[in-house]
């Protein structure tokens, strides 16, 4: 049910689904279908710069994403070397402040100086911050934060282990896009997802475009957020601290 429209969404989050179909559809290889995906990350970048969206969370690679053939993930890892140089100085010059979440351990040398580089040429920037979840899983970031808690000798609360996420330096997403129609969350933002509204689109990634991100917000502000509250409690609505 719904009541009061819901402000537009500041944090979106976003499972990229559906690159390998859109291109086994057109006889291409998969890598062309993420090839695809980037320019509709690209565009949808700008679309959420464009209305005033503040965080922009994207599910780049998975932990779990290692698992396919050997050419798919080198040819991945290639993708996103290039399109970090390609992208960045653009980006810094839009005002997006960069941020790789994810385990950096598992990756090449290579690979990690080229998110670090790319992050440090992007810090201050404050009108999009765009988390990159790169070799990235849900249960991982729990993992991590319990065990970086536990090292410390400092008690387990939820305000604790939040605060040793990996994505601590936002807000939790308040609209949690998958496109490729699945609906399922995959391993991401496990944590940070508790009070997310869920919206699955039937559209393969590399085809969501403005027009189907405007649909996403326009389905998250007819929502009524209740955070476990009542409905006539929402007056006005009172977030929970944690998802503040
Ligand atoms: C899921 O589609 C998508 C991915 C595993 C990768 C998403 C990556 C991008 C959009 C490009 C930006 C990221 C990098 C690394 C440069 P799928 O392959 O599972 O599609 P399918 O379900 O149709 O097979």
């Amino acid at each position: 049910m719904s009541t009061a429209p819901t402000a537009r969404p500041h944090h979106i989050a976003i499972v990229m689904d559906g690159n390998g179909r859109w291109a086994t559809r057109r006889f291409l290889p998969r890598l062309a279908g993420h090839r695809q995906g980037v320019e509709s990350l690209r565009r949808c970048v700008r679309a959420c710069v464009a209305r005033g969206v503040g965080v922009l969370t994207v599910f780049a690679f998975s932990s779990e994403n290692w698992n396919r053939p050997h050419d798919e993930v080198s040819g991945l890892m290639e993708l996103m070397g290039k399109a970090l140089v390609r992208e960045v100085p653009q980006l810094a010059k839009d005002g997006v402040r960069l941020c790789f979440v994810g385990e950096r351990a598992g990756l090449s040398a290579g690979m990690r100086g080229a998110l670090e580089q790319a992050e440090a040429l992007t810090p201050a920037n404050t009108r999009l911050t765009l988390n990159v979840c790169f070799n990235y899983g849900g249960r991982w970031d729990i993992a991590q934060a319990a065990a970086k808690l536990a090292a410390r000798g400092e008690p387990i609360t939820e305000a604790s282990l939040h605060a040793a996420m990996a994505m601590a330096h936002v807000p939790d997403p308040d609209l949690l896009i998958r496109t490729g129609g699945e609906k399922r969350i995959s391993n991401f933002l496990l944590w940070q997802a508790a009070y997310a509204e869920l919206y699955f689109s039937d559209r393969l990634w590399p085809d969501f475009d403005e027009a189907a991100l405007d649909e996403a917000i326009a389905d998250y502000a007819a929502r009524e957020r209740r955070f476990g509250r009542t409905s006539e409690q929402q007056q006005p609505a009172q977030p929970d601290p944690l998802c503040a």
